[in-house]
């Protein structure tokens, strides 16, 4: 008998495949990260605060939660900073969650929910996606019972892009009044569908957002959730004082006070890359989930072979399969110089 508990030695760890991604080599297309690098602002202000020898002293948050309950346009109360939003997604189901409880995950989706799902020995239901309907609001509404405590939102989703109305989102949280709500907005600035104004009205609603993907950094490792004062609360009953490290604070901090530089790249990628990537799979018969986020998960014919001649080419993107098990290739988007790399290397390449 091991030292762990025995669901914890039967799960397999979180591995994403990171070996090797040197953007020297490779276009990195694979993540959904940012496909280039941070405003000289946030270089400075980090190399500031190294420079004025303050490493050896534990983080202090200052006024981000100010700053960030302005650009979110909430109360101060409703908001709290987090190491990454895969922190704001475990602590909300471990803080929600007993073992043996309910939770939906409707499938395929970012894999961190389920990995704390079973972290927490929990029962994980996945009602399916579909590229016609989307997220199956339908069935998960069929698939609530006294045993659910969290429905999951992965808002755009994560493969697909598919995204759900705050209006539906609104009415489900309602509906379901002592189920929590995890709304996963993590794509939020591409998106720009929020249900940030209604965490106060709906008191089970719990939002996580991130500064991985538009902003940025997601090697530094900050992200927040925005809920109803009580919620925010009993969720720093959880999280530890220093669990953000000072220079994530450092860099959202500059972020924020320089918002043109992230909203011209969000532009770039929105309007002109993706219509040019969807215009591309149009013209080709290619096959597409309608995404309202930075990549397109797209499904030729020989999803194998193509991503073999994508990495010759140095473009890295990531195989996901679909609930039937066929593979299709999600693609980061970004400059439309890039793009425009992308298409070629896909022409030549396409059966
Ligand atoms: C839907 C979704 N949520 C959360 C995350 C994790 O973000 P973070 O880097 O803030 O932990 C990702 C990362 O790919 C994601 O796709």
């Amino acid at each position: 008998m091991g030292i762990f508990k025995d669901h914890i030695e039967a799960m397999a760890a979180y591995a994403p495949p990171l070996e090797g991604r040197n953007p020297d080599d490779f276009t990195l297309l694979d993540f959904n990260e940012r496909t280039i690098p941070v405003s000289d602002a946030i270089k400075q202000a980090l190399v500031d605060y190294v420079q004025g020898n303050r490493l050896q002293q534990y983080p202090h948050y200052g006024d981000i939660c100010e700053r960030l309950a302005d650009y979110c346009n909430v109360e101060l109360g409703q908001v709290m900073v987090t190491n990454g939003s895969d922190q704001g997604i475990d602590l909300i189901i471990r803080a929600c969650c007993r073992e043996g409880d309910e939770i939906i995950i409707p499938a395929p989706s970012f894999a961190m929910y389920e990995q704390v799902a079973k972290v927490e020995n929990l029962n994980i239901i996945k009602p399916l996606y579909q590229r016609d309907s989307g997220y199956p609001l339908a069935q998960v509404k069929a698939a609530i019972t006294s045993k659910t405590k969290l429905i999951v939102i992965s808002n755009p989703n994560n493969p697909c892009g598919t995204i759900v109305e705050p209006a539906a989102i609104i009415e489900l949280a309602k509906s379901a009044k002592d189920v929590a709500i995890l709304v996963d907005e993590c794509y939020f600035e591409y998106s720009q569908c929020t249900v940030a104004a209604a965490i106060k009205e709906c008191p089970n609603l719990l939002i996580t957002r991130t500064f991985s993907k538009t902003w940025g950094i997601p090697s530094l490792r900050f992200g927040y959730v925005l809920a109803a004062e009580q919620n925010i609360k009993a969720l720093l009953n959880v999280r530890g004082p220093y669990d953000i490290n000072q220079l994530a604070i450092v860099a959202a901090t500059a972020a924020l006070e320089n918002p043109e530089y992230t909203e011209r790249y969000v532009a770039e990628v929105m309007q002109q890359a993706k219509p040019r990537l969807e215009e591309f799979c149009e013209a080709k018969g290619l096959l597409y989930w309608p995404s309202a986020a930075n990549y397109l998960w797209i499904f030729p014919d020989e999803p194998e072979a193509l991503n073999k001649k994508l990495q010759e080419a140095a473009i890295l993107v990531r195989p996901k399969a679909d609930a039937e098990g066929r593979t299709g290739l999600r693609i980061t988007i970004g400059t439309l110089e890039q793009t425009e790399f992308l298409i070629k290397v896909l022409d030549q390449n396409l059966l």
